[in-house]
């Protein structure tokens, strides 16, 4: 079953990407990287085989709240090819739940926020990392224009991988055991149990960019 499984995603992983699904990452500012990745390097989550990340959302229901904030944000046109190469830090429901209350708002505050779009970039790197690949100290650039997220050693006794920190130091997750490497198509999905936060200079940037655009 596993090496069914392990044969399946090498295949996908080394199909070349579509022209269309490179212009499409390229439209949010994105250069696709293509995934080569050695079969001994990873190990395949016990989810089901993915043909693409919005296949997976819908699935899960423990990702309602991610799906509908890819859905409202329109990224989920970007990642939805079963070719596009992205890895997604997915957080859970309960940790969408905890971010809100730490943060005083409401589900319809955030989905309502301009920092909603820069948020959800900030969980999405276009490269594909299996839990394997990554190691203590990786820096990994996100959609979010000059950003990146950074690999730490995971909070012993936390049911974690790895820990991925924001550059906001008030925030970070982790990478929940047995909810990663879900393969959705050529991308793969990491479930994180917290909602990760850009630095607040970068969402100000972003959104008064925004702003000044809607304005001109
Ligand atoms: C996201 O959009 C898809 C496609 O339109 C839809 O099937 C799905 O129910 C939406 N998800 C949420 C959580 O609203
Ligand atoms: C992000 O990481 C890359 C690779 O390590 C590095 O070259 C780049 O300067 C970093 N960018 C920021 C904004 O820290």
């Amino acid at each position: 079953m596993k090496s069914a499984f392990a044969l399946a995603f090498a295949v996908l992983l080394l199909a070349a990407p579509s022209a269309l699904a490179a212009r499409r990452l390229q439209q949010i500012g994105v250069e696709l990287v293509s995934a080569q990745i050695a079969p001994a390097q990873y190990t395949v989550s016990a989810f089901p085989l993915y043909s693409s990340i919005p296949e997976f959302a819908a699935d899960q229901a423990e990702f309602s709240t991610f799906e509908l904030a890819l859905n409202l944000t329109g990224l989920i046109d970007s990642v939805s090819d079963s070719d596009v190469a992205v890895t997604v830090f997915a957080p859970t429901n309960a940790a969408f739940e905890t971010f809100l209350a730490a943060q005083k708002l409401s589900l319809e505050d955030l989905l309502d926020s301009d920092y909603l779009m820069p948020i959800i970039m900030y969980h999405i790197v276009p490269d594909v990392l299996t839990t394997n690949m990554m190691y203590v100290g990786e820096e990994l650039p996100t959609l979010l224009a000059n950003t990146n997220l950074t690999v730490a050693a995971a909070t012993p006794d936390s049911n974690t991988v790895y820990k991925i920190l924001s550059e906001n130091t008030d925030s970070s997750a982790g990478i929940i055991t047995n909810m990663n490497n879900i393969v959705a198509g050529m991308s793969l999905v990491q479930a994180v149990d917290a909602v990760l936060v850009p630095p607040m200079s970068v969402l100000q940037a972003v959104v008064q960019k925004a702003d000044e655009t809607t304005a001109a």
